[in-house]
């Protein structure tokens, strides 16, 4: 029952990311096992849960954590003809946060707090550190289900959020 008022409440703050149509294409790209959508919407919603918990801004934190990998091509066997430092830039653990935050910023309005979520999320691997609780939050909890996406491989932990995994 606590669940189901947890999982309204996350659906009515980010319900218009989860329907937009670009956030759908996400759908398409594999990640860990699963969709990118699912992977996407489980971070969002940890991140909501721990953000309430901690008394935080937890609204902005759902929404940022939402958008934290949105990029639609797939990483897998792509190809990079640039060399030495271009090339680590270049690589996809490096790049895909700025690619998130640029799509974030064209169909979502997103503050500076949100923009530090997406684009920090990466680190250490990126190594600026975040500059707000909330990023560290959103850094935290992806690792988190990407290891547990690993671990269980297409468990598709997120299935209780039927209503819009399922009419999406
Ligand atoms: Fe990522
Ligand atoms: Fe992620």
């Amino acid at each position: 029952m606590e669940n189901k008022k947890y999982n309204e409440e996350f659906e009515t703050i980010v319900g218009d990311i989860l329907t937009h149509s670009e956030f759908l294409k996400l759908k398409l790209i594999e990640h860990h096992g699963n969709g990118l959508y699912e992977h996407s919407v489980a971070v969002g919603y940890h991140s909501f849960r721990v953000a309430k918990t901690l008394g935080m801004d937890y609204a902005s934190v759902a929404r940022g954590a939402l958008l934290h990998d949105f990029f639609m091509e797939s990483w897998q066997g792509q190809k990079k003809d640039s060399k030495g430092i271009q090339r680590i830039k270049d690589m996809h653990g490096f790049s895909h946060p700025k690619t998130a935050l640029i799509n974030a910023e064209k169909y979502f309005d997103i503050d500076e707090r949100q923009a530090d979520m997406i684009v920090k999320h990466m680190f250490p691997l990126t190594p600026i550190p975040p500059m707000n609780m909330g990023s560290w939050v959103v850094t935290a909890v992806d690792k988190f289900v990407a290891i547990r996406e690993i671990v269980f491989e297409r468990s598709r932990p997120m299935r209780r959020l039927k209503g819009f995994l399922l009419k999406a």
